[in-house]
């Protein structure tokens, strides 16, 4: 997620990833690309083509990867560097892929460093193709790219649509951006078993309940775990549903997110897809009430100094009442925040919202809780004794709590 700090994590940390870099504009963000990939704590072998140098250097790469940048098919370490680099890979990603290189990459060309190393690899394939948008819509490389999604099997992830080169339009054609080909290079490297076309549902986010058109009752929940969990759900190959209550985040990648403001809204939105969920993951801090009635205009402050009152309803418990429209073998993970009594409390919920498993973690505790990166938290488990995890970062909170969710889905 853009904004947290890069450290070496799942599934990127120890994996070999041949980089390689083509000719086009977009080649200057592969070298963030390159900074991010080591800094998650991959090996990244940057290849250069020869019309790459035009846009960066060699030595741009090494010093964010620490390696020899490679550009030569026939160079000093041997004809043969190909097949290493090729069968040493976890993944191979081509960021930038222009149009050239993508019509080479579909004939099977070998008359490069990187076009060979294709035809060395039986690792997963990225391509992320950049290119002007009257070049990308050219049925040619159209026709290109669905030969090489059907019959090679490469991914090919983006573009994205926004503003080209100078002057150059802003339809699909742009590059995706170096934190969205990290979790594109991540789900070709983390797919799980357990989780490849299943469908994930989470709930992430407050809800804000209105008051009047500018006001709202809420809490300081900020998404980060369900967010971290519906990414790391998608990068082991799930079909993932988010449903958010207002957050600032950015959208995981490659996530389907319904945005809702109310715990109403968000209610009928998980009622409409948990019957098709495998798992469902309720991370949302869902607004325990609302006000009775929301006035049609800012309530203003009275010149009398009354203060006025507000009267609460109760929302639904979401979890509880969708209970029964879940999907029949479904796995069901709750979250509990809790200030005092925390295993008594959570292992109440866990069986009274049929939950499987229940994240429960102390808001008092420091790195715990609202608005910070980390998560102290302890796994409940039916029939199974707690387990107390150090503090982690919710991107490492969520791996494990996925890693519980996979065995109970292979029925251990
Ligand atoms: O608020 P409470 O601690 O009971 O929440 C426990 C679990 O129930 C969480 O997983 C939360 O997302 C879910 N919940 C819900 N709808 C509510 C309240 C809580 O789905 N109205």
């Amino acid at each position: 997620m853009p904004g947290t700090p890069l450290a070496p994590r799942r599934p990127w940390q120890g994996r070999r990833i041949v980089l390689g870099v083509t000719g086009g504009i977009a080649a200057y963000k592969s070298i963030q690309l390159a900074r991010d990939l080591t800094r998650l704590g991959a090996e990244v072998d940057v290849v250069l083509t020869r019309s790459a140098q035009q846009f960066v250097a060699p030595l741009s790469f090494e010093g964010v990867t620490g390696r020899r940048t490679l550009t030569d098919l026939f160079s000093v370490e041997g004809a043969a560097l190909h097949v290493r680099l090729g069968r040493e890979a976890d993944a191979v990603c081509v960021a930038p892929a222009t149009a050239d290189f993508i019509a080479r990459a579909a004939q099977g060309r070998a008359d490069d460093l990187i076009c060979t190393t294709l035809l060395a690899t039986r690792a997963p394939v990225i391509l992320c193709p950049a290119m002007n948008d009257r070049m990308f819509a050219h049925p040619q490389v159209q026709h290109n790219l669905s030969h090489i999604r059907d019959h090679l099997g490469y991914g090919i992830a983006g573009p994205a649509e926004g503003p080209l080169a100078v002057g150059e339009g802003d339809g699909p054609g742009r590059m995706l951006e170096p934190h969205q080909i990290t979790e594109a290079v991540g789900r070709a490297l983390a797919t799980d078993a357990a989780f490849r076309g299943r469908r994930v549902l989470v709930t992430a986010g407050p809800t804000h309940e209105p008051i009047d058109p500018v006001r709202y009752v809420g809490n300081r929940s900020s998404g980060r775990m369900g967010y971290a969990i519906a990414q790391a759900a998608w990068r082991r190959g799930a079909q993932v549903t988010l449903v958010s209550g207002p957050s600032s985040l950015e959208h995981p990648f490659g996530v389907d997110v319904v945005s809702v403001e109310t715990a109403a809204a968000m209610h009928e939105a998980v009622a409409s897809a948990i019957g098709g969920a495998d798992v469902s993951v309720f991370a949302a801090a869902v607004a325990d009430f609302r006000p009775d009635s929301v006035h049609a205009q800012k309530m203003k402050r009275s010149e009398g100094g009354t203060s006025p009152t507000l009267s609460l309803t109760a929302n639904p418990d979401i979890a509880l009442v969708t209970r029964d429209l879940r999907k029949e073998g479904s796995v069901c993970v709750g979250f509990a925040l809790e200030t005092r009594d925390l295993l008594k409390n959570a292992a109440k919920k866990l069986d009274q919202k049929g939950f499987h498993l229940l994240v429960a973690n102390d808001a008092t505790e420091d790195g715990a809780g609202f608005e910070v990166d980390t998560n102290r938290v302890t796994i409940l488990k039916a029939g199974a004794s707690p387990e107390a995890l150090p503090l982690l970062s919710k991107h490492e909170v969520a791996e494990v709590v996925l890693d519980h969710v996979a065995r109970l889905l292979s029925g251990e």
